[in-house]
């Protein structure tokens, strides 16, 4: 058994003016290398280069090789200690987990699509990215949304919290794409490169987008992107892909067809995986009016998952309330649990502009200064989040778990049969990899009425506070 995410992160500039100020003949002087017929996307732009070499493909190649790092920050003395230290790890961590907050405060479910799933590592990382090429009043915005000028020397910091993530069960891949002939600052693309990783390639096709997404998602995402904008000038890229297995593990004989609750009257059909005896911190916590429990996978990350005792997950309420940090830091120590999981696989897309917007960043889509990234008018014409999480199990591997069988009653319970919020986090740095609601974790599945089922109701669950009272220890 195991759980699968991927996700990733796309950020497309394109040329700022894309009204009728400026026509396609009246060349940009600023940007002088842009060649004038828009990327085609389909079949034909697949197999052909889009335009002729030329300097900017020398310039790119230089880029490519050489070792020059012109870097803003000090290097040396200060910001090297002050980006390895618990207080500034701590603070990127705070500043991720704010982020992702926010942005799912801000991010609507509806009964057509009642999940979200987004990962603030992914977001964070890319907007960081952006902020290389910001300058004056766009960079102090998108650096005070990243980090609220709490962190000293920045991207060392993410940079260095970074690194001590890929040793998890966790891959992190950035690019930058750029259209042919486009010429980014060097100092840009090589601090993408230091800090991130971020190696520049030039842009050939969709179709070579959507391989790189797919390779950097060990084949999880296939067809990222339908189409490529017109006036894309470059793209800033990153893919987030998780894959760990649990600490204890469930047996796939105990899963069955079982319900989950969206709400009082209504739920679903979902397969719901099942452990007699599961080793689990869980407590119940009064303030957030919740169940609140951690599921360790093996190496060094968990699965916070908060459950309200209402039933539904009331995202503005709950994260008005929610401090990951001290949820994590006030899990007891592990308990036999009686424990129902359901399985799922689901994907979730969002353009986050609007998103962003809402949370004061709507300068990045409207005239921002990115003149580090190049002269001339440039802005963000797209933020494209795709992901997507399956919780399943692994026939073989899950032969070993445990196959004990105790009464009900005798030990506390926790059902995940209700809708939940749920963060999947780095147990070290506390950076939130991936976060997000779910309502439903069968949207395809037809609606069943409570009441209309009677015995098929396999979850023994029941409304009344026996629920959640034996949810803490035994009665
Ligand atoms: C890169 O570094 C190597 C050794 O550090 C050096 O030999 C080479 O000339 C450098 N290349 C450029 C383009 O600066
Ligand atoms: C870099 O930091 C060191 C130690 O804090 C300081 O002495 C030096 O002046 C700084 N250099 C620059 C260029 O800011
Ligand atoms: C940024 O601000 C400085 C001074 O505050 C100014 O001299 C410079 O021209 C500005 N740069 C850009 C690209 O706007
Ligand atoms: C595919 O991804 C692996 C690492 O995940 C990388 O080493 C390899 O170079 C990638 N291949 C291509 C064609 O991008
Ligand atoms: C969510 O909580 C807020 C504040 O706690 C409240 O005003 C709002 O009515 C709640 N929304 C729903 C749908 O219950
Ligand atoms: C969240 O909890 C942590 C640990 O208890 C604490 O250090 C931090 O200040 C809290 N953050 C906020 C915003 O209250
Ligand atoms: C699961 O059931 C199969 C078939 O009944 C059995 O062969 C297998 O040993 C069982 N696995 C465990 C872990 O009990």
């Amino acid at each position: 058994m195991d759980l699968c995410l991927t996700l990733l992160l796309i950020c497309l500039c394109s040329q700022g003016a894309t009204k009728a100020e400026v026509t396609e003949d009246q060349s940009t002087p600023l940007v002088p290398l842009i060649p004038s017929q828009p990327i085609e996307e389909g079949e034909s732009s697949t197999s052909e280069p889009l335009a002729s070499t030329d300097v900017a493909t020398k310039e790119l190649a230089a880029i490519l090789t050489s070792n020059k790092t012109s870097l803003d920050v000090n290097e040396t003395g200060d910001c090297q200690s002050a980006s390895q230290s618990p207080k500034s790890q701590q603070a990127i961590a705070a500043a991720v987990q704010n982020l992702g907050v926010q942005l799912l405060q801000n991010l609507e479910t509806t009964p057509e699509h009642p999940n979200i799933i987004i990962s603030p590592l992914s977001i964070s990382l890319a907007l960081s990215q952006l902020a290389l090429g910001a300058k004056n009043e766009t960079e102090e915005l998108l650096m005070h949304h990243l980090h609220e000028n709490a962190v000293p020397c920045y991207h060392r910091s993410l940079r260095d919290v970074l690194a001590q993530l890929k040793k998890r069960d966790l891959q992190i891949a950035t690019r930058i794409f750029l259209r042919q002939g486009f010429e980014a600052k060097h100092k840009f693309v090589s601090e993408s490169q230091l800090f991130y990783g971020s190696e520049p390639a030039v842009l050939e096709s969709l179709q070579q987008i959507n391989e790189w997404v797919e390779n950097a998602t060990n084949g999880r995402m296939t067809d990222f992107l339908f189409t490529l904008p017109p006036n894309l000038l470059l793209m800033l890229i990153n893919a987030v892909h998780f894959k760990g297995e649990w600490k204890a593990r469930f047996d796939p004989n105990f899963t069955s067809r079982g319900v989950f609750y969206l709400d009082d009257l209504h739920m679903v059909d979902v397969d719901v995986m099942e452990d007699a005896k599961h080793q689990l911190s869980c407590f119940a916590d009064n303030e957030l009016e919740a169940q609140v429990a951690r599921f360790p996978f093996t190496k060094l990350m968990s699965l916070l998952v908060v459950m309200p005792e209402s039933g539904q997950v009331n995202v503005s309420a709950l994260c008005a309330k929610l401090n990951i940090s001290d949820l994590y830091e006030r899990l007891p120590k592990e308990t036999a649990v009686q424990v129902k999981v359901p399985k799922f696989k689901l994907e979730y897309s969002q353009e986050l502009q609007e998103v962003l917007t809402k949370l004061g960043l709507g300068e990045m889509f409207l005239n921002p200064n990115l003149a580090d990234i190049a002269d001339g008018p440039l802005l963000v014409s797209s933020v494209m989040h795709k992901s997507s999480m399956e919780i399943n199990e692994d026939g073989a591997e899950a032969a070993a778990a445990t196959n004990i069988v105790i009464s009900r009653a005798a030990i506390p319970v926790f059902h995940l049969t209700k809708p939940f919020f749920f963060v999947l986090m780095d147990d070290v740095t506390q950076i939130p990899i991936f976060m997000g609601v779910i309502n439903n974790p069968n949207p395809g599945a037809p609606i069943l009425q409570k009441g209309q089922f009677g015995s098929k109701d396999k979850m023994g669950f029941s409304y009344d506070k026996d629920h959640m009272s034996s949810f803490g220890g035994p009665k």
